[in-house]
This record gives structure tokens, C-alpha cells and sequence, in this order.
């Protein structure tokens, strides 16, 4: 025997009762995206590497440090997808969606992989509950999402959200935004993290993200992108914000709002939850306006949001799992009652029933016992001249033929449920 293997770091196996709250969690996205006309879509786990590095950009965390990248057997660089917004778009190109009715409103539930630290809440395969709509630039579809996923986070019973909302304008304000913040690093370069000093040319931006002390100081009195966006700009963030106060959807107006995707323009937001630690970004999105152009399509705009179902069920805390229902359990008292009884669990579950068969040769005082275990509201003990059904809730007892029995569980149980 060698070593005993364990599953890699920063993965985790999904267990019988997590499978039942992630079901949940599917079941409850499903109806409040589906009544708002979102459809399911599902890409591949891999992609080529290319349409992260430009999707996603090449000075981000994610495409830098965080991917899974491996030659495949062809020498085509793939890369198991990290984020699902540059796949969605993909797919919406490549399937000419652009000839639907616009916007197209998809949404997934889908594992992604990302090179990480793992840490409580935060994983190197984690699953997302995402939700994209594309095609329209109208504000209207922007406070619908972020509506959407405030809906969801509350549905599922996340605890103490909160929601920052930002706007990054459009590239050629940012484009103009991102000189001024380059002069002002350059002139506080001195008290600036190596890392950010680095990166003042690639991506100015993420200093607002820093950690390092000297770097959060010079950052407090650095311009806000907020404070230098063009009218247009001003004016769709003025009606995403009318829209959510008309829904009365508390929000905080975050100027240093910043997430690690290149692809985002204009509207920005993130739901926090402050029943998570250090990891507290339970769910987060934006306008992705200039991505689909990215990428090798006409200019198209796009907007949506992606939450962790992991963070989900941290911060919803422990729901009790409710047992699974068996209806029958189907004993047999000696040998020549296991043929009969083995058709008779499968007729069971024709017939609609849950059923479950004795399958570990115990002992009928085992039988018996298990049956409790499974919690099972009938059980048959089929033996060579008939079957006993039992009620395990009244105790009542019955001798009948074995072709009887599913039957009289048919119509007991409907009498009792
Ligand atoms: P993101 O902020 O990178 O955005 O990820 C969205 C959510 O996924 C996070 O808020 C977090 O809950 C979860 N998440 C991210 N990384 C991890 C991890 N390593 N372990 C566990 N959970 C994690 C996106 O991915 C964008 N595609 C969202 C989007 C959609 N923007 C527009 N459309």
C-alpha cells in the first residue's frame, strides 16, 4: 500500500449534504434569473490562452500569475478558465448572437481555476453562479443585474451584504484618468510598494488595491477616476443609481472601487458580505463595453456579474440538511426471498416510488435496522411464501401477497402525506 492520496491543495471534495445546499443555490439562481429571461449557457473548461491574455488583459493578476496554462497534445496553448465573462463572449460571437434580440441574458454555474493562495473562502477550483447581458448599453440593464444578484444574495440568505457601486467611464476617459494618476505616482514615487512602482506603467490602476502602508497613503490623496469622468459617463451612472434607488437597493458610491478584470468600463460593483474574513467579496461585476471588440467582434456592449457559490454558503451559514426520503425498503427474511425482492425494489421505482434494496448480506436484525437508519417509511420483508409490509411510522403490520405491496405503499402513503 503506498502513500494515502489526498485531493491537491486548494481543491475540495463537494460531500452528499454540500451537493444538496449547492442544489439550492442552482435551484434559486435558475428561477430568479430564468423570470428575468436569462438562459442557461455552458462553455468549455478550457479555452485557448489567448482569449484570456486579451479578454481578461495581460497586466492583470489572473493572466499573469493565476492561470493554468499547459500545452495540449497538439502544441495549442490552452488554459482552464479562470473567470467566465470572456468565454460568454466568446461564445456569443462565435454562435452570432449578435442577431438575437439584444441584449442576450445568459447565465452559468461553472468550476473555474485560478493559481492561488488558498485560504478559507478562497480556492484554486471554486465554482460561480454568473449571469452576463449583451447587446445594450441602456443603464436600465445595468440596475437589473446588479437588482439580480442583490435578489439572489438575499435569497439565499447571505448575511450582512453590502454593495459598492463605482463607475470607471469609458476607455477614453479612463485613457485620460490614467495620465494624471501615472504623473501623480511618478511624483510620489518614492513612498510607493516596488510592486506598484512597477506596474505604474502597465496598470496604474491597481495601486488603489495595495496593501503596502506608504502606497495607501499616497493613494488617499491621489485623483479619483469618479471626479474626471466625461458627461455621458456621469449622466449613465446617474440613471444606474436612479434605477437602484427606485428599487431601494442600499449601495455606498466607492471612488476607489478597483477589481482585477481589464475588460470593465463604465458601471462597477461589488457585494461584500461581513460574515466572511479576510475574503469578503461574495459576488461582483461591472459593464464590460470594449471586451467583445477585444476579442475580434464589433464594438458591443456588455454588462454582468459573477458570485462564488463557496462564499455563498459561507456566508449564509449552516442550513440543516433535510434527511432524503425513502419510501420502501425492501428486506428479504431468507435466501429465496432475494430475487423477489430485488425485482420488487425496482418495480417500486418504476411505479414512482424511492426504494432501496438490502445490499451488504446483512442479517434480517440488520436489515431491520438499517431500514431505520435510511429513515424509510415502509419496509417490506419479502420471504419464500409472501411478503410483511411494515408502516415504521403506525407500527401496523400487514401479511400480503408481494405483487400487493407496492399498491397498498401507493396508496397508504398518499393518504398519510
Ligand atoms: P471576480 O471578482 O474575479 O469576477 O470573481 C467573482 C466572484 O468569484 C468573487 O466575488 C468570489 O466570490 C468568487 N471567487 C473569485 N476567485 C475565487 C477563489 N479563488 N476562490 C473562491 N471564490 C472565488 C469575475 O470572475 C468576473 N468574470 C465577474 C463578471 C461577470 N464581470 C462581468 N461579468
Amino acid at each position: 500500500m503506498g502513500k494515502k492520496l489526498q485531493a491537491p491543495r486548494g481543491t475540495y471534495d463537494v460531500l452528499p449534504d454540500d451537493a444538496v445546499r449547492r442544489d439550492h443555490v442552482e435551484a434559486t439562481a435558475r428561477r430568479i434569473l430564468g423570470a428575468a429571461g436569462y438562459r442557461r449557457i455552458e462553455t468549455p473548461t478550457f479555452e485557448a490562452t489567448e482569449l484570456f491574455a486579451r479578454g481578461v488583459g495581460a497586466s492583470t493578476d489572473i493572466v499573469q500569475k493565476e492561470m493554468y496554462t499547459f500545452e495540449d497534445g497538439g502544441g495549442r496553448s490552452v488554459t482552464l478558465r479562470p473567470e467566465g465573462t470572456a468565454p460568454v463572449a466568446r461564445a456569443y460571437l462565435e454562435h452570432g448572437m449578435q442577431k438575437l434580440p439584444q441584449p442576450v441574458k445568459l447565465w452559468y454555474l461553472s468550476s473555474f481555476y485560478r493559481y492561488e493562495r488558498a485560504q478559507a473562502g478562497r480556492y484554486r477550483q471554486f465554482w460561480q453562479v454568473g449571469a452576463e447581458a449583451i447587446g445594450s448599453a441602456d443603464p436600465a440593464v445595468d440596475a437589473e443585474s446588479i437588482l439580480l444578484l442583490a435578489e439572489l444574495l438575499e435569497s439565499l440568505g447571505v448575511r450582512d451584504v453590502r454593495l459598492r457601486l463605482g463607475s470607471l467611464g469609458t476607455p477614453k476617459t479612463r485613457a485620460a484618468y490614467r495620465e494624471l494618476l501615472q504623473r501623480y505616482l511618478r511624483d510620489h514615487e518614492d513612498q510607493l510598494s516596488e510592486e506598484v512602482r512597477a506596474r505604474i506603467d502597465l496598470n496604474p490602476l491597481r495601486a488603489f488595491d495595495a496593501d503596502h502602508p506608504g502606497t495607501k497613503a499616497v493613494m488617499e490623496g491621489a485623483p479619483r477616476l469618479l471626479d474626471h469622468l466625461s458627461a455621458e459617463d456621469l449622466d449613465h451612472f446617474a440613471e444606474v443609481r436612479a434605477l437602484l434607488d427606485g428599487a431601494d437597493l442600499a449601495y455606498e458610491v466607492d471612488k476607489t472601487l478597483v477589481r482585477g478584470l481589464d475588460y470593465y468600463a463604465r458601471t462597477l460593483f461589488e457585494f461584500t458580505s461581513d460574515a466572511l474574513g479576510a475574503q469578503s467579496g461574495v459576488g461582483g461585476g461591472g459593464r464590460y463595453d470594449g471586451l467583445i471588440e477585444q476579442i475580434g467582434g464589433p464594438s458591443t456592449p456588455g454588462i454582468g456579474w459573477a458570485a462564488g457559490i463557496e462564499r455563498i454558503l459561507l456566508a449564509a451559514g449552516e442550513e440543516p440538511v433535510p434527511a432524503p426520503l425513502l419510501d420502501l425498503y425492501v428486506a428479504y427474511a431468507a435466501p429465496e426471498g432475494r430475487a423477489t425482492g430485488f425485482e420488487l425494489c425496482w418495480e417500486a421505482r418504476r411505479a414512482g416510488l424511492s426504494a432501496q434494496f438490502e445490499l451488504a448480506g446483512r442479517s434480517l436484525k440488520g436489515q431491520l435496522k438499517q431500514a431505520d437508519r435510511s429513515g424509510a417509511r415502509f419496509v417490506a420483508i419479502v420471504g419464500p411464501d409472501g411478503a410483511t409490509l411494515k408502516d415504521m411510522e403506525t407500527g401496523e403490520q400487514d401479511e400480503l401477497e408481494p405483487g400487493r405491496v407496492i399498491p397498498v405503499v401507493l396508496k397508504k402513503g398518499k393518504t398519510l402525506a
